[in-house]
């Protein structure tokens, strides 16, 4: 008896977010037959156009984006439920057009008032647009529901996360505000908990009697691409580490939950991020590490560095890879490092979560042998999806050679590789209510508390940035933060495909 009958009003339809993202989104769920029936879309943009010339652009970014082939039905009833509204975000005339157009279309498909706000808009018109919600009464839930969704970057530092809250909480409350952070619809995100509490051989272990550190890293072989203008108030610091990063460490590093209940599952990570390490200046000078790209070449093709892209300063010192260490401060984590590393123009697209275990007391084999590589656990969040293990054994024959091998659960291959969208799943999320997968504004606070540390420092800071050549693994301090403490980052593949 869940209601997800709604009218979803897009901001910022013409975007790009739009069609590569969210328009696709909404077709594979109708693909699958789980878009309510009672449904319809409002796409408000700037330009002028015509509903028909709009749904013929999506049409486009549909057939190149969705995972799903075209069905040329199931695409005419969707689209036909798709309208293109052409106002400016700041114009009051529009919102009442806006408003009188959605009281249309709830009567003519049975919405009962139900909307979503999706604001797939530049940041700098958040606060403009839920004003103006507020201000025409759209956002007045006396008789049905009335869900906002923010896009990243929720501010850009604790100060104006904290105003733009303010703002938004004088039209929503708390549990109709929806700020995305589209790692948590990944499926292996919300397969980290079940991996963790649903397995006897692995929570018994997770924790700082076993564990010697854990990495984290996120590689992207794009660089910065048409995002020159809102990267360079960005950097990866704010573009990654602020949202996806810290989302994958909470989730990693959360005690369990008293139940499976989105608020029981907030409170928990909100704990871990509460227990960060401060980062003091002279912390962030001695674990921090930021670089920038610079030319290179990425699968054998020449790519300019980052400053040479569109809209980025010639003499810019946006971070485009940031590496750290930091520390979980509570019982379960004390003395466990956290390595966090992620960067543009990198040699493999990759996210994981390295689990290295310490090693044995030195007897036995490891007396004879010297050295054995370590027990890893890898959470592969993509592109493959899955666990991989690698523990040591004896080489099959006569000779006594102890190699590492490895056990590989490969998720899509077992599952198929057409693991939803993360932003199919989101989407579903908000029409049936389920803030679970959102950031609730306490996690938002305290990761900011934490990213603002780093921020301060480099602002104050008037030292050039590191460079790494692009299709390298950031620059040669990010190998040294780990060489300090014996340890080294374990990149993609290095670890995989060692001969037995
Ligand atoms: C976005 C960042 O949030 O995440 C981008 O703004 C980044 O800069 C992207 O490329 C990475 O997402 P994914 O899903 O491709 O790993």
């Amino acid at each position: 008896n869940l209601n997800l009958s709604c009218v979803m009003v897009i901001f910022g339809g013409t975007g790009d977010l739009t069609h590569r993202k969210l328009i696709p989104a909404l077709y594979n769920l109708k693909y699958e037959g789980i878009l309510p029936d009672n449904f319809a879309v409002i796409s408000v943009g700037r330009r002028e156009k015509t509903t028909e010339t709009y749904r013929n652009e999506i049409y486009e970014s549909v057939k190149s984006f969705s995972r799903f082939k075209m069905d040329d039905e199931k695409w005419k009833e969707l689209s036909e439920r798709i309208y293109y509204h052409r106002q400016d975000f700041s114009d009051d005339d529009g919102y009442i057009r806006l408003n009188d157009f959605l009281n249309e279309l709830d009567k003519k498909y049975n919405t009962n008032g139900n909307r979503v706000y999706y604001l797939a808009v530049a940041p700098e018109s958040f606060e403009t647009i839920v004003g103006k919600l507020h201000k025409h009464c759209m956002a007045d839930n006396s008789n049905s529901w009335r869900r906002v969704v923010i896009e990243k970057p929720f501010g850009r530092d604790l100060k104006s996360a904290q105003f733009l809250n303010q703002k938004i909480n004088e039209a929503f409350a708390e549990k109709d505000i929806y700020r995305i952070d589209h790692y948590l619809g990944k499926e292996m995100l919300q397969n980290i908990m079940v991996i963790r509490f649903a397995n006897a051989f692995f929570e018994p272990i997770w924790n700082n009697r076993f564990i010697d550190n854990i990495q984290i890293s996120s590689s992207e072989m794009v660089g910065v691409e048409n995002r020159g203008g809102y990267y360079e108030k960005a950097g990866a610091l704010r573009d990654m580490v602020q949202n996806h990063m810290l989302q994958l460490l909470t989730l990693t590093a959360m005690e369990p939950p008293v139940n499976l209940e989105t608020e029981s599952i907030r409170d928990e990570k909100v704990k871990v991020l509460r227990s960060l390490q401060v980062l003091t200046p002279e912390l962030v000078k001695k674990n921090v590490v930021r670089g920038q790209y610079g030319p290179g070449k990425i699968e054998g093709r020449g790519v300019p560095g980052y400053r040479e892209e569109e809209r980025v300063s010639p003499d810019s010192k946006t971070e485009t890879f940031i590496a750290l260490k930091t520390y979980v401060e509570n019982f379960r984590w004390s003395g466990v490092p956290f390595y966090i590393r992620t960067g543009k123009r990198m040699p493999a697209k990759s996210t994981e979560i390295v689990i290295q275990f310490k090693p044995l007391p030195e007897i036995l084999y490891f007396k004879e042998y010297g050295i054995m590589e370590p027990n890893l656990l890898v959470i592969k969040v993509q592109p493959q999806e899955g666990i991989f293990l690698q523990f040591n054994a004896k080489r099959p024959g006569t000779s006594n050679i102890i190699v590492p091998v490895q056990m590989d659960f490969c998720q899509n291959c077992h599952a198929g590789s057409n693991s939803p969208e993360a932003y199919e799943r989101l989407l579903y999320d908000v029409m049936r209510g389920d803030s679970t997968l959102f950031t609730r504004w306490d996690e938002v606070e305290h990761s900011w508390r934490f990213v603002d540390n780093i921020a301060q420092v480099w602002n104050d800071e008037n030292t050039e940035i590191s460079k790494y050549e692009s299709g390298k693994w950031g620059p040669k301090e990010a190998d040294e933060l780990l060489a300090r403490d014996n340890r080294k980052w374990w990149n993609i593949g290095e670890v995989s495909f060692k001969n037995i």
